[in-house]
């Protein structure tokens, strides 16, 4: 505490104005309050500075920040001091979510497998930041890695976000005696949470490399589309599940290379595997994000509903299956479709992307 406490002083000596003394962190909240008048950038870049440190302070001085501040602040701060671009808060919001939908139907994700995770291994480093015990990932085309810095701003942000819940904790709610601030010194570092993520590529998600039962939750965002075999990615996803654990997945289904999402319903099987290249056989995420390939990605072409019948055909228990976009039924027009879209329901064809969460019925 005293280090720390020198810390902060010798900081806010660098960046408050000078002939202001601190003597205590309360002191420095104060000057916080005081420095939220000054001018909208200069506050955020202040408060960006020091969120570490005040995540530290006693409950008290927080509790009067908490006032001071709304989250809009906060989040401008926490972008500007992590120098992130947004595959960090990509990736922190699909863990949220995950985990939040896997917690709904209670199943507390200690073992989880993420299927596509693509380019970077954010999201389960989110789940191993929260606890998990083992986080895998497998994917068919190898990832590169982001590079150090990703992973440090991503712990940072953590560390941040977690603050957010706590200080209106703290705002509304008084303190309990027991409890701790999050600080940077609770969370490991983010070169030790990397090493814990099981990452294995490539690797195809209808032969997963796992034992039997051993995952409590397997999920996938934008990649089910894309296999080749959904059938048997189904009966693995169902292998690896432990009784009681749950699939989550969103699933992308409009046509991926055309502005009208349902283009490729036109075309004839023959045609469209003549077209369409799938990931792995050189193409990759990467790849295609960089610019540096042109061309129909391969998708299955499988229908909400369709996926629905798979997992239920499979003996998961169907739980939620919410759309996350979709067009109007009207629009449609599906006299333009080849067999079998053409005979579709015109609401399960309007659905170009939705969320399902099924699970292993619990013995
Ligand atoms: C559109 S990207 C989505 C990446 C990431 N989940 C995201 O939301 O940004 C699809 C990912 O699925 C992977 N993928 C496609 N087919 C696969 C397969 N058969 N087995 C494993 N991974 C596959 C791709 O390599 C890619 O990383």
């Amino acid at each position: 505490m005293p280090a720390m406490k020198a810390g902060l002083k010798r900081f806010l000596g660098q960046v408050l104005a000078p002939g202001l003394r601190l003597v205590e962190p309360r002191d420095l909240l104060e000057a916080l309050r005081l420095r939220a008048d000054c001018g909208r950038d200069e506050s955020e870049a202040l408060f960006s500075s020091i969120l570490v440190e005040v995540a530290s302070i006693e409950p008290g001085g927080v509790k009067s920040l908490a006032g001071a501040l709304g989250d809009e602040t906060l989040v401008a701060a926490v972008r500007a001091r992590s120098d992130a671009n947004d595959s960090l808060f990509y990736a922190h919001h699909v863990f949220a979510e995950v985990d939040f939908l896997s917690r709904k139907h209670g199943c507390q994700p200690r073992s989880v497998l993420e299927i596509g995770p693509g380019v970077n291994l954010g999201v389960l480093f989110c789940f191993v930041a929260a606890g998990a015990e083992h986080a895998a990932g497998v994917d068919i085309e190898p990832l590169r890695d982001p590079g150090p810095a990703f992973y440090r701003s991503l712990r940072d942000y953590l560390v941040f976000v977690g603050g957010f819940s706590w200080w209106r904790y703290f705002a509304t709610e008084g303190v309990h005696p027991g409890a701790r601030f999050p600080t940077c010194e609770n969370l490991a570092a983010p070169e030790d949470i990397l090493a814990r993520i099981d990452y294995r590529a490539p690797v195809p998600v209808d032969r997963l490399p796992f034992a039997d039962r051993s995952v409590d939750l397997v999920f996938s965002i934008a990649a089910l589309e894309h296999v080749p075999r959904p059938a048997e990615t189904v009966a693995e996803m169902s292998r690896v599940l432990r009784p009681g654990g749950l699939a989550v997945h969103e699933i992308d289904v409009k046509h991926h290379g055309s502005a009208d999402p349902l283009a490729f319903l036109s075309w004839s099987e023959a045609d469209y595997l003549e077209k369409a290249r799938p990931y792995g056989e050189g193409t990759s995420l990467e790849g295609i994000l960089g610019g540096a390939w042109r061309g129909e990605i391969f998708c299955n072409r499988l229908r909400r509903s369709d996926w629905q019948a798979l997992f239920e055909d499979r003996g998961f228990e169907v739980l939620e299956v919410e759309t996350v976009l979709a067009v109007d039924p009207a629009l449609v027009q599906r006299e333009r479709f080849v067999e079998p879209f053409r005979s579709r329901p015109l609401d399960d064809l309007a659905v170009l992307s939705f969320r399902i969460v099924a699970r292993v019925p619990p013995q």
